[in-house]
């Protein structure tokens, strides 16, 4: 209980301290905490360094990065996401592919979560920050094609086995709202799929169809991921003490002018921006505003889909940063 209370409160806290806080003006179960990042978005394009070194494969964010689009860009990133870029790293087809783990990856996240632990701080770990392997991108188009549900399953796995005796926390996916805009709608965010008049500068991708089909496909990946865990490390409740959900963004609307359009065009962006993700969560389908809109373009859960999404968390996170003015358009 209070293990699921730090996963609650430990996501995405920003303090601007111009006054005077202490420990006691927060409850006793309250954690703060602090992240390491691979390259991730504009304000932290350089983080936790060795991007290039012991095998490691590039991102779509390297490539991003490397084609100009991270304007404060180093030469040194890596993350936890490192196993997955080490372990699809392309190999002769004739070989099998996905079954290749780094050792020095894994080595790499043993010390550190090992020293985290050895201060007093607990391991809480994201599995993925929006930057797939960019082989997998080549591959087969990343996110956009289903066969990512599956690699992205075996690549928890590996994370679970190797480091989940340890880890207290484990969010699956950051953000996936945004991840569905940034890079697949307005297509200013790698992998850059966009298609006018909602992107302009994509070269691939459609704006109209695939931010729906990627908003699908990470939720099944989660769900699948979830579905793993619980069932083949939750239960080793002596081995394993995790808990594991996903965040998301939420810049909370709320209506420009209190006319009818507005009212309703709120809900609907509140629809579109978060029930996209959360509504398949909790009900097990997506909100009938999304389907309404999007018809055919938008995939329906089978039943059985429907029942692994539904309830595929512990805990949820929520990255709010501002309140948003919604008008009719
Ligand atoms: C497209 O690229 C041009 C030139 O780089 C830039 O000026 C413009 O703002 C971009 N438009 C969008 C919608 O990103
Ligand atoms: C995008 O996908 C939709 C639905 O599949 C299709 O009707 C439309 O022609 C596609 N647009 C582009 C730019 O490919
Ligand atoms: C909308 O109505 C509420 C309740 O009457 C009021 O408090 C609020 O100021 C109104 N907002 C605008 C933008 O007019």
């Amino acid at each position: 209980m209070w293990l699921r209370l730090y996963c609650l409160l430990n996501l995405a806290v920003l303090v601007f301290c111009t006054d005077k806080y202490s420990r006691e003006d927060f409850p006793p179960g309250f954690i703060f905490g602090i992240n390491s990042l691979p390259l991730q978005n504009y304000w932290t394009c350089k983080a936790e360094g060795a991007a290039n070194e012991d095998g490691r494969s590039p991102s779509v964010w390297d490539t991003f990065a490397h084609e100009g689009g991270c304007p404060t860009h180093g030469q040194n990133r890596v993350g936890c996401i490192q196993i997955f870029y080490l372990m699809v790293k392309t190999y002769p087809k004739w070989k099998r592919k996905y079954q290749i783990i780094n050792p020095k990856g894994l080595l790499y996240y043993n010390i550190l979560i090992n020293e985290l632990i050895s201060h007093g701080i607990q391991a809480h770990v994201m599995l993925f920050h929006f930057d797939h392997p960019q082989a997998l991108e080549d591959e087969y188009g990343g996110w956009v094609s289903r066969k990512i549900v599956k690699d992205f399953a075996y690549y928890a796995d590996v994370c679970f086995r190797e480091f989940g005796d340890r880890v207290a926390c484990w969010t699956t996916l950051n953000g996936p709202n945004v991840d569905v805009l940034g890079g697949y709608d307005t297509g200013h965010l790698p992998p850059e799929r966009c298609s006018p008049p909602f992107g302009l500068n994509c070269t691939k991708g459609n704006s109209s169809s695939e931010p729906y089909l990627v908003a699908h496909h990470l939720l099944l990946a989660h769900a699948s991921t979830v579905r793993l865990y619980r069932e083949n490390y939750q239960v080793m409740q002596d081995k394993q003490l995790g808990f594991i959900g996903l965040n998301f963004f939420v810049s909370w609307p709320i209506p420009l002018t209190n006319s009818t359009e507005d009212t309703i065009a709120t809900r609907r962006a509140l629809d579109f921006l978060i029930g996209l993700i959360l509504n398949p969560l909790v009900f097990g389908d997506n909100p009938y505003a999304v389907k309404n809109n999007a018809g055919l373009r938008l995939p329906a859960f089978s039943d059985y889909e429907s029942k692994q999404v539904k309830g595929a968390f512990d805990f949820l996170g929520l990255n709010h940063y501002s309140t948003d003015y919604v008008t009719d358009n």
